[in-house]
């Protein structure tokens, strides 16, 4: 492969910083690269709920075990802290699972983008032979068998019969509400001079001149670009996912990912696509290397760590839903098939 160290990355850091803090002037907090979070606002409740419900619901995957939920564990930080996913008869997944907190920021869904929203992404995991290894067919009989759901359903879209369009829909609406908001750093920004002690102050000031705010930026700091892992030196994945290549067809996108955001990492280990990185000083200190050329020292690299963790924001307030039973008709889980 290709590196870029034969170029300077500088030029191009600094271009990206100029645009990032552009971006930045509109906002609440007119001169940081970093905008507060707003808290979400629910305009359609019963959808809300309902997306809730087949969020947390097994029924939508084949074995009748896995939900969302067991991937994007809403009391983990929406993500299963695990390197990568173990899907349907416990497949090894092949790539690390990303947090669906404050997913609706991100210009696309995905590592490498291919879904272009919430809707769009929501269509995957159920039909995934190595996720939840069900048909939308078979997931829309499933729903249609169980009269409580049938109710709901034509109670939310005033429309039947049930669609698999309007799973997705749900679903959607009810990860928009999946926001963070009120992190300290959020305060801080919000002119809560307190709420931010020197150590933490002092990772942010290092996190915007090293120049890591060129990717990292905006509310949900990350999610609004692809960009190259590996700029300064290549980065040996021990996964095999070309990025963005694979939506584009363009040999010179291969290795670009959507840009995580960075709210909540404290939660979402281990990090990078592959989950290679088990600690977030681990995490920095390769993204320093890597996308820099720059090696942080020990204290350094503790202090951007205690400011990173300070985007850990307010996790949504979840009550488990209760699920209405499965009838006579709803076809039975199949836990044990290949
Ligand atoms: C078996 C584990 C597993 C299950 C079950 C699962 N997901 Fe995922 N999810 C993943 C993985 C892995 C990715 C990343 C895949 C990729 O980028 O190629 C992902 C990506 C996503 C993303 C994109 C986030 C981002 O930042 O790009 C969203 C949103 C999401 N899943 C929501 C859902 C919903 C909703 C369900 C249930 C219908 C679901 N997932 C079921 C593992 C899972
Ligand atoms: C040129 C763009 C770019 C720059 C500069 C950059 N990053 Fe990243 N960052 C990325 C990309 C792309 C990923 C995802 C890479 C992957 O998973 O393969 C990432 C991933 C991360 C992750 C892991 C998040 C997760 O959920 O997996 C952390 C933490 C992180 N960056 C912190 C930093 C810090 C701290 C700096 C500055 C020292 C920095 N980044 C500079 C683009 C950048």
């Amino acid at each position: 492969m290709k590196t870029a160290s034969s170029f300077s990355v500088r030029p191009l850091v600094a271009a990206l910083i100029a645009a990032a803090c552009s971006l930045g002037a509109q906002a609440a907090a007119p001169n940081e690269p970093i905008q507060p979070i707003a808290p979400a606002k629910v305009t359609h409740p019963a959808m809300v709920e309902l997306g809730k419900k087949l969020f947390f619901d097994p029924r939508l995957s084949r074995s009748g075990f896995i939900s969302c939920n067991s991937c994007h564990n809403l009391g983990m930080g929406g993500s299963d802290n695990l390197k990568t996913s173990i899907g349907h008869n416990w497949q090894k997944g092949p790539i690390n699972s990303p947090t669906v907190l404050n997913s609706s920021m991100n210009l696309a869904q995905f590592w490498d983008g291919r879904a272009k929203d919430l809707r769009e992404q929501a269509r995957g995991p159920i039909a995934n032979p190595g996720e939840m290894a069900f048909t939308h067919e078979l997931a829309v009989d499933m729903l249609a068998s169980i009269p409580a759901y049938r109710a709901e359903f034509a109670k939310v879209f005033h429309q039947q019969p049930l669609t698999i369009g309007q799973v997705t829909d749900a679903i959607a609406a009810f990860e928009e509400t999946l926001v963070t908001p009120h992190a300290r750093f959020d305060r801080w920004l919000q002119g809560d001079s307190k709420a931010l002690n020197a150590d933490e102050l002092a990772g942010y000031q290092l996190f915007k001149e090293s120049g890591c705010v060129a990717c990292h930026n905006g509310p949900a700091v990350g999610g609004n670009s692809f960009q190259k892992m590996g700029i300064v030196e290549p980065y040996k994945a021990s996964v095999d996912a070309p990025g963005r290549s694979a939506v584009t067809g363009n040999d010179a996108d291969r290795f670009n990912f959507k840009v995580p955001t960075l709210r909540n990492v404290e939660l979402t280990y281990p990090y990078f696509h592959d989950g290679a990185a088990d600690t977030l000083g681990q995490a920095v200190d390769t993204m320093g290397r890597l996308q820099l050329g720059r090696q942080f020292s020990e204290d350094e690299n503790a202090r951007i760590v205690a400011f990173l963790k300070t985007l850990t924001g307010e996790q949504p307030r979840i009550v488990l839903p209760v699920l209405p039973p499965s009838s006579d008709a709803t076809p039975r889980p199949k836990p044990f098939d290949q």
